[in-house]
């Protein structure tokens, strides 16, 4: 029977009622191995189960929306507690302002926050509100950094016009000096700069940033009082629980999560600085249920967990174990992979990979071993994966590299 007999029923049947199927990163039409699972079943802890009924190790955590694993009893506990109340509402619950007064306490900087469904809603309304307190149009971001699904910044070529992106700027990542003649073309006309903590693009190896990159940016920001922008939904409560500004240690004005944020349920929030207050509550914001109080009541027990347990430092401490063995194992088969980013959620490169066809094939080896390891996009660490798992993980790792030297050495010959 082929493994994948179910996918491959429900992806016919989606074809015909969903345009390409399956769209966004999981699309099949990205060129993902073909032993990838198309439909997910169930997901506990650090572990899922496809539809095939095939068990997984997983490196993506929901594409990064699950820090303390899936299902992860508090979190859960406390939704379930919050069903006694109900979820969404005509007005916010207690829950919407009990989360602002959390975020305000433990983010530095923060002096209100505001609540969406996702990134890409509050990214957009972020940028909005940098352009509404300047009266400037213009906005900078770094080249192949992704900020949502809006024209502005989609990394697609669908469905745009040129005005969609006539007043957004691009400089290198690390270009300090791009920068800054950027500042000084537009001078006067720069609303903000919105960057990530780290550059983690899709397709091509993260890039930390270098010693002097964040305080350039800050300088230049306040030079020309430009907002600074934090776009911290990838890597929000993966690298610092006050926020990852703190982990390299720069202010920004306005910092975006989602993701981790609810552990799995859907919510995002911007916090910001007093002198962006009033902007904030001039550009218009709501949505479909943008009052969710389940998605609350799991965002406080996150955010809990985060501090109580120290989470960020120990899915580094998890993640910089994994990585250095797995690199460790890399070598030992002579496979000149290294794992870039920060190692709660690295991503790994292979020396001469451009095209991307060994790390296809390498996750394809491991995808026949039950290792969800993605190809083009930043893997995730759980949380939930403890010692043993990882341990275990190796082994199978170990086993992959085995199988996949045989072609990465005669694909060298
Ligand atoms: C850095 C970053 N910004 C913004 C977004 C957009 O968030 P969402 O997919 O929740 O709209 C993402 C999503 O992957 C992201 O990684």
């Amino acid at each position: 029977m082929n493994p994948r007999n179910q996918s491959n029923l429900l992806y016919d049947r989606a074809c015909q009622v969903i345009p390409s199927g399956i769209y966004g990163h999981m699309a099949p039409g990205a060129g993902l191995p073909t032993d990838f699972p198309l439909y997910c079943q169930s997901a506990d802890g650090c572990r899922f189960t496809d539809v095939d009924g095939k068990e997984w190790y997983d490196f993506m955590c929901g594409f990064g929306a699950v820090l303390h694993g899936y299902k992860n009893p508090s979190v859960e506990q406390a939704v379930e507690a919050q069903r006694e109340w109900g979820g969404v509402f005509n007005q916010p619950s207690s829950l919407m302002v009990e989360l602002a007064e959390k975020l305000v306490s433990q983010i530095d900087f923060a002096d209100w926050a505001v609540f969406a469904k996702n990134g890409s809603d509050l990214t957009s309304w972020a940028l909005r509100v940098s352009r509404e307190q300047s009266g400037r149009e213009y906005v900078v971001k770094a080249k192949g950094a992704y900020h949502g699904v809006d024209a502005w910044c989609d990394p697609g070529l669908g469905g745009r016009i040129s005005s969609d992106r006539s007043h957004i700027l691009e400089f290198e990542w690390n270009d300090s000096e791009q920068l800054e003649s950027l500042f000084k073309k537009y001078s006067g006309k720069i609303a903000s700069v919105i960057l990530t903590p780290y550059h983690h693009p899709s397709f091509a190896p993260s890039v930390l940033p270098d010693a002097s990159f964040w305080g350039t940016v800050e300088n230049l920001c306040r030079t020309y009082e430009t907002a600074l922008i934090l776009d911290d939904v990838r890597c929000g409560w993966r690298l610092d629980d006050m926020g990852s500004h703190h982990y390299f240690g720069f202010t920004p004005d306005l910092t975006v999560y989602s993701k981790a944020l609810g552990n799995g349920y859907a919510i995002s929030a911007c916090v910001g600085t007093e002198k962006f207050r009033d902007a904030a509550s001039d550009v218009f914001l709501t949505g479909s249920s943008w009052n969710d109080a389940y998605a609350m009541a799991a965002s406080m027990a996150s955010l809990n967990l985060s501090i109580e347990k120290r989470v960020a430092s120990s899915v580094m401490t998890k993640g910089r174990y994994f990585c250095s063995e797995f690199e460790k194992l890399a070598n030992q088969f002579e496979i000149p992979l290294q794992m870039t980013g920060v190692s709660s959620m690295p991503y790994p490169w292979i020396d001469g990979d451009d095209d991307l066809y060994q790390i296809q094939a390498l996750c394809k080896v491991a995808a026949s071993n039950g290792l969800f390891f993605h190809p083009y996009h930043n893997w995730f660490i759980s949380n939930a994966m403890n010692q043993s798992d990882i341990d275990t993980v190796l082994g199978l790792s170990k086993k992959t590299f085995e199988s996949f030297s045989e072609s990465f050495s005669r694909s060298k010959r």
